[in-house]
């Protein structure tokens, strides 16, 4: 006699553990070795946090809820699912996992969500301010190898907030390309550029981030900084921050990105100095900063 449930599995008996060892083996004759890792890893640790916290029905329709919001909420200009992947600092662990840094190099952050694509590209020395934004600081730095060589020809790929918290992106009334913008380093390895002192800012709060943040006793604010993404030939590319030294919230980064060695001082300077910016005419700052890159291929790259 075939196809009775004695023969077959039987339905009402099967065990939690069951159902995930079930779920475990149908992904064994997956072709795509890394792939198969990843699926079953998931699934393991996903039947693992239901187990663990025993989750009830209404509890996972609240989860599918939450998820559908994020994928609702989210198009070019607002990305929940990365905020997710930073708020829960699992853009941290990724990027600690893919930048082990020996010492000396700079170390990476976090790219966040307001990085747009094809910035325009600007001179040596200009400013990235299109519009009234806050204090004018002077950024400048050379870009190095471990070696404390120069690198020529490297590209900074810059992006910030003024004064209103905002992102051009964030803004519809802001000049498109406003605070960003992409430099090539000289060929002493040097760069310089006008921007502005950032300010702390609250990640997007209105969304399922947010409430999550608020149910959980958590703020959404992050402290001042400026991103850069650097990158040159026969280098690793770089995804970092520089952060203000004096900013609020250092020590609780929504996002968990800084790291004390991104930190740098904002020097307060006259308008009677020297070296004051053609474009300045009041108080400014600047804020020194050497960027060094590794090697590509990773030979020296410590393993973690
Ligand atoms: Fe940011």
């Amino acid at each position: 006699m075939a196809g009775g449930p004695r023969e077959g599995r039987s339905l009402s008996l099967v065990r939690p553990k069951e159902i995930s060892e079930t779920v475990l083996a149908s992904f064994q004759s997956c072709e795509d070795d890394r792939l198969r890792e990843l699926i079953q890893a998931l699934a393991r640790h996903l039947h693992a946090f239901v187990m663990e916290a025993r989750i009830t029905e209404h509890e996972w329709e609240q989860a599918i809820r939450v998820l559908t919001e994020t994928g609702q909420i989210t198009d070019e200009r607002r990305q929940e699912f990365v905020l997710w992947s930073d708020a829960m600092g699992v853009s941290m662990l990724v990027d600690a996992l893919a930048h082990p840094k020996p010492a000396g190099a700079t170390e990476s952050t976090v790219r966040g969500p307001f990085w747009v694509p094809d910035s325009p590209r600007r001179e040596y020395g200009e400013s990235i301010i299109e519009q009234d934004s806050g204090t004018p600081t002077w950024f400048y730095g050379r870009v190095l190898d471990t070696a404390g060589q120069p690198i020529a020809g490297a590209e900074l790929d810059v992006w910030q907030n003024g004064e209103d918290r905002l992102y051009a992106v964030q803004d519809p009334e802001a000049p498109e390309e406003h605070l960003r913008g992409r430099f090539l380093t000289r060929d002493d390895g040097s760069y310089g550029f006008l921007g502005v002192r950032p300010t702390p800012y609250p990640i997007p709060d209105d969304g399922p981030v947010g409430r999550m943040l608020r149910a959980t006793g958590r703020h959404p604010w992050r402290p001042a900084h400026i991103h850069m993404i650097v990158s040159a030939s026969g280098y690793e590319p770089l995804t970092t921050h520089v952060f203000d030294a004096r900013s609020a919230y250092l020590d609780s980064d929504a996002v968990f990105a800084v790291k004390r060695s991104l930190l740098r001082d904002f020097v307060p300077r006259s308008p009677e100095d020297p070296d004051r910016p053609a474009a300045v005419s009041g108080e400014w700052y600047s804020v020194e900063n050497d960027l060094v890159l590794v090697a590509a291929g990773g030979a020296d790259r410590p393993r973690i």
